[in-house]
């Protein structure tokens, strides 16, 4: 059991269609429409360590739907139609685009690691960087040739995606430094609806953003989790309130 005794699934929740580490994606009636039902379960390193972070899934369901009108609002597609309860929200069904897109603004993690550079080290210009979507392989980095020459995506596409990310970091780096959070990185999702557009999917959270507090630098985010710093729930609840009390 990954939900508390209370949690009634909505009533339109139909087949499970996808099953991932932190969601679950329900067909529903509508074809063009998925439930997404947002789990407390935490990984890190690839699922090598589990554990539960209360109400992780509710914060990071209302995070996102926080931000995703605000991305519309600001020209950004996205899949979210509304958000239907504590943990489910309603989304316009997508094919995953099988390729996740990192963005930094500054260095750290795997970035940090893997060239050498000081975690916290600001980088001139965005990075983006994309990596296979793959639990088996671990998510290993790739280039957009590989996307392309093994039909993941069409050059078109990422060209979409590359844009749609840069534009996502163009409105959530002053959005998140108004409310005292560095956005230091970020892992975005985007999706294929039925007439072939692109749209982001996917999340926008503590689990798949580096936040950290801009006074003191103190870490809000999953590395809290992955790094065994403690107070993981209260740097979540922390980020929500940031989100939604606004400035
Ligand atoms: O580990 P790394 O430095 O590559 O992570 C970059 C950013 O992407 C971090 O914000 C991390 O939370 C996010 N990420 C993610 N899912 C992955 C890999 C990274 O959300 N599979």
């Amino acid at each position: 059991m990954t939900q508390p005794a209370h949690f009634q699934p909505h009533p339109d929740l139909g087949e499970l269609r996808y099953e991932g580490k932190a969601k679950r994606v329900y067909a529903t009636a509508d074809p063009a429409v998925y439930i997404v039902e947002y789990k407390d379960d935490a990984t890190a390193f690839n699922g090598v360590k589990k554990a539960q972070i209360g109400g992780k899934g509710a914060i990071n369901n209302a995070i996102t739907a926080a931000i995703y009108p605000q991305l519309e609002a600001a020209g950004i597609p996205t899949h979210f139609i509304e958000k239907l309860s504590e943990r489910e929200q309603r989304v316009k069904a997508v094919e995953i685009v099988p390729v996740e897109v990192i963005v930094r603004n500054v260095a750290a993690g795997s970035f940090s690691k893997r060239l050498n550079i000081e975690e916290g080290t600001p980088l001139p210009r965005p990075v983006v960087e994309y990596c296979y979507k793959s639990d088996a392989l671990g998510d290993p980095l790739i280039n957009t040739d590989t996307a392309v020459s093994l039909g993941w995506a069409t050059e078109t596409e990422l060209a979409r995606i590359r844009e749609l990310a840069l534009q996502v970091r163009d409105f959530l780096t002053p959005f998140f430094l108004a409310r005292g959070i560095k956005l230091i990185d970020f892992k975005l999702e985007f999706g294929k609806l039925a007439d072939g557009s692109i749209v982001l999917a996917d999340e926008i959270s503590p689990d798949t953003c580096r936040f950290w507090d801009a006074e003191t630098n103190e870490k809000m985010d999953k590395d809290r989790f992955r790094r065994d710093l403690g107070g993981v729930e209260d740097a979540y609840a922390e980020m929500l309130k940031r989100v939604t009390q606004g400035v």
